[in-house]
């Protein structure tokens, strides 16, 4: 068994402005219909959670790169951020299956400037 570990770190504004800017576009290219139901439930706070769910794509894709190389093209949107009723995060990677990937745990925080993620994956 191997331990695998992503982690990413992003300024809440980058994101905001890319949402501000590019709109529908850039959400739709990023996050799965479930994750901007869920940010845009947080009203005035909903940044803080779009950039938290962009450093777990990207905490994802580090921790699982060596699966990718050269093989896979993954896109944002394919890794999904979903939330268990404690509020809980927990990742999916939709339409691949992987067979070497046991268990992957996330952990997210976020305050205003920043937000970050850690990712785990046991393969
Ligand atoms: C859940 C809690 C830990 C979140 O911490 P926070 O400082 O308020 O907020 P952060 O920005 O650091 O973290 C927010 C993220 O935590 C994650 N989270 C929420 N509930 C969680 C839980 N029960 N377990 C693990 N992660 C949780 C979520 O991913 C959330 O981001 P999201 O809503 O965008 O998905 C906090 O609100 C809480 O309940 N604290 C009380 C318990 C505690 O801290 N005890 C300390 C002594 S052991």
């Amino acid at each position: 068994m191997q331990i695998k570990c992503g982690t990413d770190i992003i300024e809440i504004s980058r994101i905001k402005q890319s949402i501000e800017e590019l709109g529908e576009h850039f959400k739709n290219r990023i996050y799965t219909k479930q994750e901007i139901e869920f940010c845009e439930s947080k009203k005035k706070q909903k940044f803080q959670h779009y950039a938290a769910r962009f450093a777990a794509k990207e905490a994802t894709f580090k921790a699982i790169s060596q699966l990718l190389d050269n093989k896979f093209d993954i896109s944002f949107n394919q890794i999904e951020v979903f939330n268990d009723s404690n509020g809980r995060p927990y990742i999916r990677i939709n339409d691949f299956e992987f067979k070497e990937i046991k268990s992957i745990d996330i952990s997210l925080s976020h305050c205003r400037e920043y937000a970050i993620a850690n990712v785990v994956v046991l393969m």
